[in-house]
């Protein structure tokens, strides 16, 4: 945990050893970081038997539980993978493209014009919601109460609970009791949530939940309650704050480079009815991932000796893929500092200069849906605001193990067409969870029907 806030020194090691270092930190074993495209390379290409993430992250099993794809390495791993992976193809996007436009919308219907106004709180309810609706199935009431709990167990989580010996639990009066209370209430909604969804199969329902009920292990069995269990609370904790924080840093860029807001939303106007060929949006969502990783690091612990960047390093070397400086290495990105979405327009970025979700068997499952929900939910505000700067950019704290910016991405919104903000939008409307709109049935997001 101790690395995620310390980009700075990160950056001040590179300075002075060049792209790979060491470091030392008492109660770790040796860690050895990299930045450069080759030795990425090397590391996201190893043999899945010849490295763990499970253990670099056991301290989140209180949280994701036992279960949790996150702590599984190996023949496990690439098991539960194949299971959790099919809801989450691209193919599957569009089946979740009106949902997340709507949910975007009804929650900017209230947001403030003309005055400062934090984004990502915004952006961490609608992320929430969307994670609710595509990924549980639940809506109304059912969702409150989840959402509820979520919040619970998210914004009282302490760092005193990360450490076994400061665990007692003395009711509510200290952290550990107070987690395992908020854990009991989640846990307790989401065996009810699995047991009632087991009960009543519905072919019609699209949720990732209902994909899951339907996956089978190679045995033919079905996933057991507690496997469920633990596999929705992975997806909550990994897709929520990183999404949340990808999507205040869209908009901080945005607000801070007017002449490239003024490109996405002319874009959007010249394509009134769909998100597909918006080559500029895509670029911005991918410069600004590459400017701004939310995820700074990813760690594999060498369960061999093993050869990276021509160092030979012993086994049970903890082996750190700096995201945060690879996307910052000047032989890689020219002008690292600079936000310039045009990098991305006329060539795919190089599989291993830009890595913001991983890589190789750990790479991230929920990158085609993260990013489909980026460029809808940007789209959706550059239709309605301008989003304008309202002092320097923000720099980046720790949240959690994602980077967000500091204030929350404080801008000043305006209403792009006065006449129509406010207005309550006609037609494409779905009620969450309810029967699907004819439109629904015809929409075309894959290339969105974006309609504002
Ligand atoms: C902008 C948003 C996101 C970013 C930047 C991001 C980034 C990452 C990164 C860097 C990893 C580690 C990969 C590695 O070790 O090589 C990861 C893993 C993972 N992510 Fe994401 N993620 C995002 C959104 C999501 C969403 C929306 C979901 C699901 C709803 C999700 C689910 C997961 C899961 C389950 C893993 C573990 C994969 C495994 O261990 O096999 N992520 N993500």
């Amino acid at each position: 945990m101790f690395v995620f806030g310390q980009q700075r020194f990160f950056e001040r090691c590179r300075a002075r050893y060049g792209p790979t270092f060491s470091l030392r930190v008492p109660t770790l074993p040796p860690i050895v970081v990299f930045s450069d495209e080759s030795s990425v390379r090397e590391i996201f290409s190893c043999r899945p038997e010849d490295v763990s993430v499970g253990a670099a992250l056991d301290w989140m099993h209180p949280f994701v539980g036992r279960g949790s794809l996150l702590l599984k390495d190996g023949e496990p791993h690439r098991r539960e993978r194949r299971l959790l992976m099919p809801p989450f193809h691209h193919s599957r996007m569009a089946s979740y493209g009106v949902a997340i436009r709507d949910i975007a919308r009804d929650a900017m219907r209230a947001w403030p014009l003309d005055r400062p106004f934090a984004i990502e709180p915004a952006a961490r309810s609608i992320t929430l919601d969307i994670i609710l609706h595509t990924v549980f199935g639940v809506d109304g009431s059912e969702r409150e109460e989840l959402r509820r709990a979520l919040m619970d167990l998210f914004e009282d989580f302490s760092v005193f609970n990360l450490v076994p010996a400061l665990r007692a639990d003395l009711g509510t009066l200290t952290p550990w009791g107070r987690f395992l209370a908020h854990r009991a209430t989640l846990d307790r909604l989401l065996l009810r949530l699995i047991c009632q969804r087991r009960r009543e199969r519905d072919a019609e329902r699209d949720d990732v939940l209902a994909m899951l009920l339907d996956a089978r292990h190679e045995d033919g069995s079905p996933m057991r309650d507690e496997e469920l269990r633990d596999e929705l609370v992975t997806l909550v904790s990994a897709g929520h704050e990183t999404s949340t924080a990808a999507l205040a840093w869209a908009f901080q860029c945005l607000a801070h480079h007017p002449e490239a807001q003024a490109r996405a939303s002319a874009e959007l106007e010249s394509a009134p009815d769909r998100l597909e060929g918006l080559g500029w949006m895509d670029a911005v969502v991918k410069e600004t991932l590459r400017r701004h990783a939310v995820f700074p690091l990813v760690a594999r612990v060498l369960v061999r000796p093993q050869t990276i960047g021509g160092w030979a390093l012993p086994e049970g070397t903890l082996v750190y893929v700096s995201i945060h400086l690879t996307h910052r290495n000047p032989s890689l990105w020219p002008e690292p500092e600079r936000f310039d979405p045009s990098r991305f327009l006329d060539a795919a970025p190089r599989p291993f200069a830009f890595v913001p979700f991983g890589g190789g068997s750990r790479r991230c499952i929920g990158k085609a849906y993260a990013l489909f929900e980026m460029r809808l939910i940007v789209a959706e505000a550059l239709r309605r605001f301008r989003i304008v700067s309202t002092g320097a950019p923000e720099a980046a704290v720790s949240r959690g193990f994602t980077l967000a910016p500091a204030n929350g991405a404080v801008v000043r919104l305006h209403a792009r067409h006065p006449a129509r903000a406010g207005r309550r939008h006609r037609g494409l409307h779905v009620a969450h969870g309810g029967e699907a709109s004819p439109e629904r049935a015809g929409s075309n997001f894959g290339g969105s029907h974006v309609d504002a």
